[in-house]
């Protein structure tokens, strides 16, 4: 029987799985390679964004972040070391159109093709995502995500790597998190390009619905229309602060519009809530959705990627002023458009170096409700992990055990859903290193290895041993492929 560094049991744990259940990590370019001004890379929104004085902790920005463009060899050898199956990163955009236009610049392909080749190689399904936020400055300067075209632009890009890539690539994610892209780019601004416009941000979750969906065609038209095609969402799980009361009840239904099917819905089914459309009508009267959107959004997804960290407590307000958290990054300008009279009370400990609460529960629920809507629709864990304020002991490790300990009872979380009849199909844990994280700069360490901030060196972390550990164990019984 395999044992953790806390002495549970990994091997009940890993046998909770079915044996083709595939594991790996997931990392985002802008915020683990560094080299922004290598291989022809044009500026995007975050170098400018995080060049901006006040706009991230301590200043930090990406420029160098844990250096991956130069060490991304030694990286691979380490997700192998780790028996990782799949490793999902993201390609940044402005290194194949720096200015988010015209021919693929053949450098920044020749990256992520050494990449990929490099997985394959050690056994690794390379699961790239299209768009982890690093739009080309220049798109912004004409307008950003709020501006129709970027949408067409984006399905260009999304060609011009398929032809590259196509040939060694099952499951394509167009997005990362557009919730993030639209709300806490363009209305909240805490992330590039730091717009606080709600109207724009409602006219960017149309534009990068389309962008999905426009980007999957110009995928499928190169690589065939069998291809896997997944984008990753942050659900939030909103739960009432007191299940009784109406309104709390009408903030939740609030909340999970502009949150979850402001996205899900146009994906699966081509249309806009009504109730959302309602909802924000203050803002917006959606003139921004032309004609023949709506059949194009409907492009079939092989996969629904699942971002979740924590759910949160949501109430009906009646103060006059605002109040925006969860994750809103405090009581700024509000990510939650129409949403005035909605707020967010504490939620109960413990909590994460996030602030975020702990909730497996809420990852059991949220797996099993989707699966239950959309029982066609496989189900990939595109990220999931927690941030916690480590310490390197005398001995150079990291024993980082409410880390382990947050994975472990998310793990289970997830067996709990395969128990309840989810289709989950694999596991993604975020993130395979310590990086730049957004707003929060290098503060926030979410790694399974720990990267030391002076000399980048890679240190395995208890959790990381564990996870090792689940995957030993996992692939040891008979029938794993
Ligand atoms: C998600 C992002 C990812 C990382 C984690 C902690 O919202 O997709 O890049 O920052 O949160």
């Amino acid at each position: 029987m395999t044992t953790d560094a806390a002495g549970s049991d990994v091997g009940s744990l890993a046998a909770r799985f079915p044996t083709d259940f595939r594991w790996g990590a997931a990392t985002a370019a802008y915020q683990i390679e560094g080299a922004v001004h290598e291989g022809g890379r044009g500026p995007s929104i975050w170098d400018t964004f995080s060049h901006t004085p006040g706009r991230t902790a301590g200043g930090d920005t990406g420029d160098v972040a844990v250096d991956h463009f130069h060490r991304w060899r030694d990286d691979v050898a380490l997700m192998a070391d780790l028996g990782l199956q799949s490793y999902r990163f993201s390609i940044a955009w402005p290194r194949i159109q720096p200015t988010g236009r015209g021919p693929a610049n053949e450098e920044g392909l020749d990256f992520y093709s050494g990449l990929v080749d490099a997985l394959l190689d050690k056994g690794i399904r390379p699961v790239p995502t299209l768009y982890h936020w690093d739009l080309p400055q220049a798109l912004e300067d004409s307008g950003g995500w709020p501006e129709r075209d970027t949408a067409f632009r984006f399905a260009d890009y999304a060609g011009l790597v398929t032809e590259r890539l196509g040939d060694r690539i099952p499951l394509w994610l167009t997005l990362n998190e557009p919730w993030c892209s639209a709300y806490l780019g363009y209305a909240a601004g805490v992330h590039a390009p730091g717009r606080t416009e709600p109207t724009a941000a409602m006219a960017a979750v149309h534009h990068l619905n389309l962008a999905h969906a426009l980007g999957a065609k110009a995928i499928r038209a190169v690589s065939g229309a069998d291809t896997g095609i997944g984008a990753a969402l942050n659900f939030h799980l909103p739960r009432p602060a007191d299940p009784t009361d109406p309104r709390d009840l009408d903030a939740v239904r609030r909340v999970d519009a502009l949150a979850n099917r402001a996205f899900l819905q146009p994906m699966m089914e081509g249309r806009y809530p009504d109730d959302l459309i309602c909802d924000v009508a203050g803002v917006t009267n959606f003139d921004f959705v032309r004609d023949d959107d709506l059949d194009t959004l409907t492009t079939p997804l092989t996969t629904l990627g699942i971002n979740y960290y924590s759910s949160c407590v949501v109430r009906h307000y009646d103060g006059a002023t605002p109040r925006a958290t969860a994750d809103g990054h405090g009581d700024g300008a509000s990510p939650w458009v129409g949403a005035d009279h909605v707020e967010f009370p504490p939620t109960a400990p413990p909590h994460t170096a996030m602030g975020w609460n702990i909730d497996p529960s809420g990852f059991t629920e949220l797996l099993v409700g989707l699966s239950r809507r959309y029982p066609d629709l496989p189900l990939l864990v595109t990220e999931n992990g927690s941030a916690f304020h480590d310490r390197v002991d005398a001995d150079g490790r990291v024993r980082d055990t409410e880390r382990t300990d947050y994975l472990r009872r998310h793990l289970g979380a997830v067996a709990d859903a395969l128990d309840a009849g989810a289709d989950v199909r694999g596991y993604l844990v975020w993130s395979l290193l310590d990086n730049f994280e957004w707003a929060y700069g290098y503060d926030r360490r979410f790694g399974i290895v720990r990267v030391d901030d002076d000399t980048q060196e890679r240190t395995v972390k208890d959790s990381g041993r564990f996870y090792a550990a689940v995957l030993a164990a996992h692939r040891s019984r008979p029938g794993t492929r």
